[in-house]
């Protein structure tokens, strides 16, 4: 529902907007100028910025402000140049108290392990609602499984380039694995690979990652997945002092072999400034050596362990085979994932999203239905 705006009021430095619903909310003569929506301000083809932020006066001040027709602008009278810029009352609004629409929800396994977000290849092909409604999956739970998806690379590219364009890495664009070592990484081998996350040894580690099975014929390899946002948040809820310190230690994560000598350095748990959760970056298998003054490694190690033991416990899992056909696609931001070890001959094919193109998939679909 669209909230009415009662009264706005000129203030020293700013206006303040009063809604109907009893919230209200100031914003600088400054900012409003810096936002003006106006052709003079915004272009309206691509909306990028036109104003010169860096030429309207530190000071600026307004000389009338009043709520405007049915459809409620805003209309700011400048006083240095007589300007008028019209502001829609429900961008300022959303600026003010921004809508969460990400239905996040945080799980353990037995939450999910009987109803996993599953969809069928089938009706993400037939059309964008079908696509939608996975990717929505995605976004709630951390992964969504697809039954159906034919065996093939072909099969594996088609339906990725649906969700967004594939990543280029070490490891290529699309990729397919087996165990034969062509990389120096545990994913080219039939071990057991305990709960992670891929890419910490990239600034930008992949936002979404999509594994699929081409091939199983053996014993084990069954996948396990745990939701890094509840780990984050039992550890915030039970020691908010290791919660602190895991969101401040930046730790480095590598990847090397022939040629190749990646470093980059995350924070385990990375968090906005209002304090919500924004990224979990957790590979003990892949971390490079760093060391902090003494008390504050331990107390880093002490914080690790948390984090570690709820990614191992069998409560903060989900499992299940990847036989062919089978998929899954995850936020690797989010959900640790894992493989236990098995025999015989498994090939997957897989690839890596990055994060916005995910989330503007997701928006444009969104925004047709
Ligand atoms: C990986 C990995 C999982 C699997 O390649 O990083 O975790 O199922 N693989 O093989
Ligand atoms: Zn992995």
């Amino acid at each position: 529902m669209v909230q009415r705006v009662k009264a706005v009021e000129m203030q020293t430095g700013g206006l303040m907007v009063e809604w109907q619903d009893g919230k209200s909310a100031r914003f600088p003569y400054f900012w409003l100028r810096d936002h003006c929506p106006e052709p003079e301000s915004l272009n309206q083809d691509t909306l990028q910025r036109e104003v010169d932020t860096f030429t309207i006066p530190l000071d600026i001040t307004a000389e009338r402000a009043e709520i405007s027709g049915a459809d409620q602008k805003i209309a700011v009278t400048w006083q240095h140049d007589g300007f008028v810029s019209r502001f829609n009352a429900a961008f300022l609004r959303e600026m003010a108290f921004p809508a969460d629409c990400t239905e996040r929800q945080l799980w353990r396994g037995e939450d999910i392990q009987d109803s996993l977000p599953e969809f069928d290849f089938a009706s993400i092909k037939a059309g964008d609602d079908g696509l939608l409604a996975m990717l929505e999956g995605v976004e709630k739970f951390g992964f969504a499984v697809i039954n159906g998806l034919p065996t093939s690379v072909d099969a594996t590219r088609d339906f990725i380039t649906r969700v967004g364009y594939v990543r280029e890495t070490i490891f290529g664009g699309l990729w397919d694995f087996s165990a034969n070592m062509a990389h120096s990484d545990t994913a080219y081998t039939t071990a057991d690979i305990g709960p992670h996350t891929d890419g910490t040894y990239s600034f930008d580690s992949p936002g979404l990652q999509l594994l699929h099975c081409l091939a199983f014929d053996g014993e084990g390899g069954i996948s396990v997945f745990a939701d890094g946002f509840k780990i984050a948040e039992t550890i915030r809820e039970r020691d908010p002092e290791a919660f602190q310190i895991l969101t401040e230690v930046e730790v480095p994560g590598h990847y090397l072999e022939d040629g190749v000598h990646l470093v980059a350095k995350h924070r385990i748990i990375n968090v906005d400034e209002r304090g919500n959760l924004v990224q979990a970056c957790f590979n003990n298998f892949d971390r490079a050596p760093f060391l902090l003054e003494e008390d504050r490694m331990m107390r880093f190690y002490h914080a690790l362990r948390q984090f570690h033991d709820l990614a191992y416990d069998p409560e903060m899992q989900v499992r299940f085979q990847l036989v062919p056909g089978k998929a899954v696609l995850f936020d690797n931001w989010r959900v640790l994932h894992a493989r236990t070890a098995y025999t015989g001959f498994r090939h997957l094919a897989g690839a890596y999203i990055n994060r916005e193109d995910f989330d503007s998939r997701l928006r444009v679909l969104r925004h047709r239905r």
